[in-house]
C-alpha cells in the first residue's frame, strides 16, 4: 500500500492573516513554535521558562517589549508568524545644526528579534508582510531599529535594512592550556558591573559630544552619522539574566563572575557564557583612559581583561571565546596572546557571514550610507 499524501496546506495570503501584539497566551503559543529552532540544547518547556523570564527583566517588562504575531483572521490559536521589539536607548551625533551647531541626541530606538514563520506557511511573504507591519509600528515613535541576521545579508535588505560589516576575533582554547595568573584584575559579579555600565553610559555621551564637534568642525567630510546603543544597566542585566537561567537549567549552575575589572578602575569587560555556542561572548570592553592614557596603558589594561576572559572560558570549559568589532587595540593583544600562549590558542579573526548579521534601518527608509556604528559590541544584541 502506498503511503498516504501528505495533507494539503490551507492557502492562506497575506490578506487572510491579521497583524497584532501578541496576547500573554499568543506570546506561549509562539514561543513553543519558535523553539523548534531556538531551544536546543534546552527543552521547549525550558525555552519557554527563559523567554518568560527574559520578558520580565527591566528592559523587556511594561511594554519594553512588544510581542507581535501575525494569525488567521478566523483562528487566533493558529501563530503564521511572530517577532520580538525591544525599545532601546541610543545616542545620535552629527553635524545637523541648522546654525552650524553640535548635534548630539539621545533617541529612542529599538532591536527586533526572533523574526518567525510557522512552518506551514512558509515562502507566501507572511514575515515579509509582519515585517512591514512592524516598521509602521516602530516608526511611529523610534528613530531607528536594529536586527542581527540569522539569514544572511539579502532577505532584509529587500526589506529596507542595511547590513553592516561584522568583524570578530575568535581565540580557540586547547583544553591543556593553563591562562597565565595576572596582577591587578578583579572579577565581577552582576552588581558590581551595573554601576560600571552608568559609568560607560556617561563615558558615551562625552564621547558623542566629542563626535559631532569633529563632524560639525568638517572632520571627514561632516556628514556622516554616528549612532550606538547605549549599554545600560537594564541592556546588560538582560544578557545576564538570560545567561543565569540557561547555565541554571543545563549546568545547575550558578554564574558568578560576569566580567573583570583592573584595581585601577581604568578598564573592565564583562561577558556571556554561550553553552549553545559553547563559547565564552565578550559583551563588552571597555578601557577609560581612552582620552588621556598612553597606548602602552591600555594595552596592558586590554591584556589583562582578555585574559582574565580567557581564565573565565577554561573554567567552564568553554573551547572559545568571541570578541565583536575589536578596535585595533583588541586586535594587538589577542595577536600578542596568540604569539605567547601558542600553539594552545587558535586565533582567527573573520567576518560573520551566517548569523548575526548587524542590519540597520532609519525611520521611514531614510538612508544610512553615511550611519557609522560605534561599539557595534555584543552587548547590543538581542
Ligand atoms: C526566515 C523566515 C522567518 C522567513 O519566513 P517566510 O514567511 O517564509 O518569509 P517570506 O515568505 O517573507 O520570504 C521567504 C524568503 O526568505 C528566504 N529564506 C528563508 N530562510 C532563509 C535562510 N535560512 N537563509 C536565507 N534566506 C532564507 C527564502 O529563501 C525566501 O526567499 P525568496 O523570497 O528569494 O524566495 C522563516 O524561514 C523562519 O522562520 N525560519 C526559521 C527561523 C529564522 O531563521 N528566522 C530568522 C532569524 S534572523
Amino acid at each position: 500500500m502506498s503511503p498516504p499524501e501528505p495533507e494539503a496546506q490551507a492557502p492562506l495570503t497575506t490578506a487572510d492573516v491579521v497583524f497584532a501584539e501578541a496576547t500573554p497566551h499568543q506570546r506561549i503559543l509562539s514561543w513553543r513554535l519558535n523553539g523548534a529552532s531556538w531551544a536546543p540544547p534546552m527543552t521547549i518547556e525550558q525555552y519557554v521558562g527563559r523567554e518568560t523570564a527574559l520578558s520580565e527583566t527591566a528592559l523587556s517588562a511594561g511594554g519594553g517589549t512588544t510581542y507581535y504575531v501575525l494569525h488567521p483572521r478566523d483562528d487566533p490559536e493558529t501563530i503564521v508568524s511572530a517577532c520580538e521589539v525591544t525599545s532601546k536607548t541610543a545616542l545620535v551625533a552629527d553635524a545637523h545644526g541648522t546654525d552650524g551647531a553640535d548635534t548630539v541626541r539621545e533617541v529612542k530606538a529599538y532591536s527586533i528579534a526572533s523574526v518567525f514563520t510557522n512552518p506551514r506557511f512558509r515562502e507566501r511573504g507572511m514575515a515579509a508582510h509582519m515585517l512591514r507591519r512592524v516598521q509602521e509600528a516602530v516608526d511611529q515613535t523610534a528613530e531607528f531599529g536594529a536586527l542581527y541576521s540569522d539569514i544572511g545579508r539579502v532577505y532584509y535588505t529587500r526589506l529596507g535594512w542595511k547590513d553592516f560589516r561584522s568583524p570578530q576575533v575568535l581565540l580557540g582554547l586547547a583544553d591543556d592550556l593553563t591562562v597565565p595568573a595576572t596582577e591587578g584584575v578583579s572579577l565581577l559579579t552582576a552588581d558590581e558591573v551595573a554601576p560600571l555600565c552608568e559609568r560607560d553610559v556617561a563615558a558615551f555621551r562625552a564621547r558623542f559630544a566629542h563626535l559631532a564637534r569633529s563632524e560639525s568642525a568638517g572632520e571627514g567630510g561632516g556628514t556622516r552619522t554616528h549612532i550606538a546603543f547605549l549599554p545600560t544597566p537594564e541592556q546588560v542585566a538582560w544578557h545576564f539574566a538570560r545567561d543565569k537561567y540557561v547555565c541554571q537549567v543545563l549546568l545547575g549552575r550558578e554564574v558568578v563572575h560576569r566580567g573583570a575589572k583592573t584595581d585601577d578602575g581604568n578598564g573592565w569587560i564583562y561577558w556571556d557564557h554561550d553553552l549553545r555556542e559553547k563559547k565564552l561572548k565578550i559583551l563588552r570592553i571597555v578601557t577609560r583612559d581612552e582620552e588621556e592614557g598612553s597606548a602602552e596603558t591600555r594595552r596592558g589594561t586590554v591584556k589583562k581583561l582578555v585574559l582574565a576572559a580567557l581564565a573565565e572560558a577554561r573554567k567552564w570549559g568553554l573551547p572559545k571565546v568571541l570578541i565583536w568589532a575589536p578596535s585595533e587595540e583588541i586586535a594587538a593583544i589577542a595577536t600578542e596572546i596568540w604569539r605567547e600562549l601558542g600553539p594552545k590558542v587558535h586565533l582567527v579573526f573573520e567576518e560573520r557571514e551566517d548569523g548575526s548579521i548587524p542590519s540597520l534601518r532609519w525611520k521611514d527608509g531614510k538612508a544610512v550610507d553615511k550611519v557609522v556604528w560605534e561599539s557595534n559590541e555584543y552587548y547590543a544584541w538581542c
